[in-house]
Parts: structure tokens; sequence; C-alpha cells
């Protein structure tokens, strides 16, 4: 007779089985990345805002950056107004004025999710 209380069951042991290896060693190799916001600049602003809105950077500033450098290759300019309406420069320069520490805010996050930046072929990487 089908039981298919009983299979579903099955499966879902079977799959809590087969994956826990692989929560498990996630959680014990990773600990959360923890980009860090604590630079002069940063402590300084009395309401602490990104370029754009922090939902946005967290999905968007590769496109962001990217968007940049097509902007100026163009020649189309090289001022970003905000959503806001706030100016900012196209330039690598903006990001590291702010998060003046790469290794503890850019590193974090990439290193954790194991992306690695084409970027730094053309473009000096900050050392700090
Ligand atoms: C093949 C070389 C090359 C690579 C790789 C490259 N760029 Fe560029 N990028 C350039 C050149 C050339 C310019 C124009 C330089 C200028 O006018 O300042 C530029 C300009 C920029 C600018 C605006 C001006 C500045 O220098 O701050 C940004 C932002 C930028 N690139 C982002 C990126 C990002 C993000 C990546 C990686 C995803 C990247 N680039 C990879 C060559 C490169
Ligand atoms: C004026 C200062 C400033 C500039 C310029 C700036 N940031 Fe930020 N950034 C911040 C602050 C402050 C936050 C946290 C925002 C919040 O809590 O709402 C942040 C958040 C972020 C986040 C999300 C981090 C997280 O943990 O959610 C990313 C990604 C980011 N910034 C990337 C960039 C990049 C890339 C650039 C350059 C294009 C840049 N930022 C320019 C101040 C700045
Ligand atoms: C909150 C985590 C987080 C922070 C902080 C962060 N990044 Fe990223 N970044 C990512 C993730 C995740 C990806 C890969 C996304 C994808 O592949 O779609 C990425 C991708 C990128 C790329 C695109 C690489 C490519 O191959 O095109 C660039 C450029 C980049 N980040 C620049 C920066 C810079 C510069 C900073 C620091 C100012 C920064 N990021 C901070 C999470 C972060």
């Amino acid at each position: 007779m089908y039981n298919g209380g009983k299979i579903i069951a099955g499966l879902v042991i079977f799959l809590g089985l087969v994956t826990f290896p692989i929560y498990y060693s996630v959680g014990k190799a990773n600990p959360h990345p923890s980009p860090s916001l604590d630079t002069p600049a940063i402590n300084q602003m009395k309401v602490k805002h990104c370029v754009e809105s922090r939902s946005f950077m967290r999905a968007n500033h590769m496109r962001l950056l990217r968007g940049w450098m097509q902007t100026v290759l163009s020649g189309k300019g090289c001022v970003y107004v905000s959503s806001t309406g706030e100016k900012y420069d196209m330039s690598w320069d903006t990001c590291w004025n702010c998060h003046s520490s790469k290794k503890q805010f850019c590193d974090r996050c990439h290193q954790y999710m194991a992306v690695d930046l084409p970027c730094w072929k053309c473009h000096s990487e900050p050392n700090t």
C-alpha cells in the first residue's frame, strides 16, 4: 500500500543526513562576514549613509562601480547624482574616502564569498 506520510518523513531524514556535513562545515570554517564600518570618515557622519541605501549597495555595488567605469570611459561625465540628490565623483577614491580599510570592509565579504575582483589588473589595489 502507498504511504505518502512515511515516504516524506523518510525523505526529510535522508536529506537531513546528506546535507548535515555541509551545514556543519560551513558554520565551522567560515564565521559570518562582518564588514567593518569603523572608519574615521564614517564615524564622523551624523546620519550614516552610503552612496545609495544599504540594501541597494549590498546587492548592486558591483554594477554601480562598473557603470561608473563605463560612463567615465565613454566620456559622458564623471559625476554621479544619487537618488537623494547628493553628488559623488565616479571614482574608486569615492569608496576609499569612507571605506578607508579595504581589508576590514570589502575583503571580509569577498573572502567569505570567494569573490575575486578582476579590477586590480588595471586599477591600483589599496593596501589598507
Ligand atoms: C583592462 C583594464 C581595466 C580593468 C580590468 C578594469 N578597469 Fe576600470 N578603468 C579602466 C580604465 C582605462 C579607466 C579610465 C581611467 C580614467 O579615465 O581614470 C577605468 C576607470 C574606472 C572607474 C572610474 C575612474 C577611476 O579610475 O576611478 C571605475 C569606478 C572603474 N574603472 C571600475 C572598475 C571595476 C569595478 C573593475 C572590475 C570589475 C574595473 N574597473 C576593471 C580600465 C580597467
Ligand atoms: C559618504 C561615505 C560613503 C561612501 C562615499 C561610500 N560608502 Fe559604502 N557605506 C557607507 C556607510 C555609512 C554604510 C552603512 C550604511 C547604512 O548603515 O545604512 C555603507 C554601506 C556599504 C555597503 C553595504 C555593507 C553592508 O554590510 O550592508 C556596501 C557594499 C558599500 N557601502 C560599498 C561601497 C562602495 C563600493 C562605494 C564606492 C562606490 C561606497 N560604498 C561609498 C559609507 C560610504
Ligand atoms: C556585504 C558584503 C560585501 C561588501 C561589504 C563588499 N562587497 Fe563587493 N561583492 C560582494 C559579493 C557577494 C559579490 C559577488 C556578487 C556577484 O557575483 O553577483 C561582490 C562583487 C564585487 C565586484 C564585482 C566583481 C566582478 O567580478 O565583477 C566588485 C567590483 C566589488 N564587489 C567591489 C567592492 C568594493 C570596492 C567593496 C568595498 C568598498 C566591496 N565590494 C564591498 C559582497 C560585498
